[in-house]
């Protein structure tokens, strides 16, 4: 009795350390995947237009995340794709893995 008791006074705890234990390995998972699909995303619509030269050149106007954002926002309007939030979080995950690294903490 006394075993099954404490077992209870202890059960939610065990549960909170598995969502916790579990939630970092799904999240990185899902980051490849994004990288993945924003990599399709961009070499079909953007890369027509831009090879590594633009992203890379010394007088980048990117200077910080949402700069970022804002720049693949602006093209997606002009190319009319109608891009949800997830496929700008995609092609900005692929474009910041590839070339501008900008911190974790930052986006
Ligand atoms: C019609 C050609 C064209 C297409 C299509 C195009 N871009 Fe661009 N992009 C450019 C040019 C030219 C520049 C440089 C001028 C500027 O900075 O606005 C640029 C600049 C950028 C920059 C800033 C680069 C830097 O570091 O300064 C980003 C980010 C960007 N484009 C993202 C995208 C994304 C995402 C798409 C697809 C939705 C896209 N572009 C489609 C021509 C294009």
């Amino acid at each position: 009795m006394a075993n099954s008791t404490s077992f209870s006074s202890y059960y939610p705890m065990f549960l909170i350390f598995i969502v916790f234990a579990i939630i970092p390995a799904t999240a990185n998972s899902i980051d490849i995947a994004d990288i993945e699909r924003g990599k399709l995303l961009y070499g079909n619509y953007c890369k027509e237009c831009h090879d590594p030269w633009r992203h890379s050149r010394q007088e980048s106007e990117i200077k910080t995340p949402t700069d970022l954002k804002r720049r693949i926002i602006g093209w997606q309007v002009h190319k009319n794709l109608s891009w949800q939030a997830q496929d700008v979080n995609d092609v900005y995950h692929y474009l910041n893995q590839q070339y501008y690294h900008f911190n974790r903490t930052q986006q």
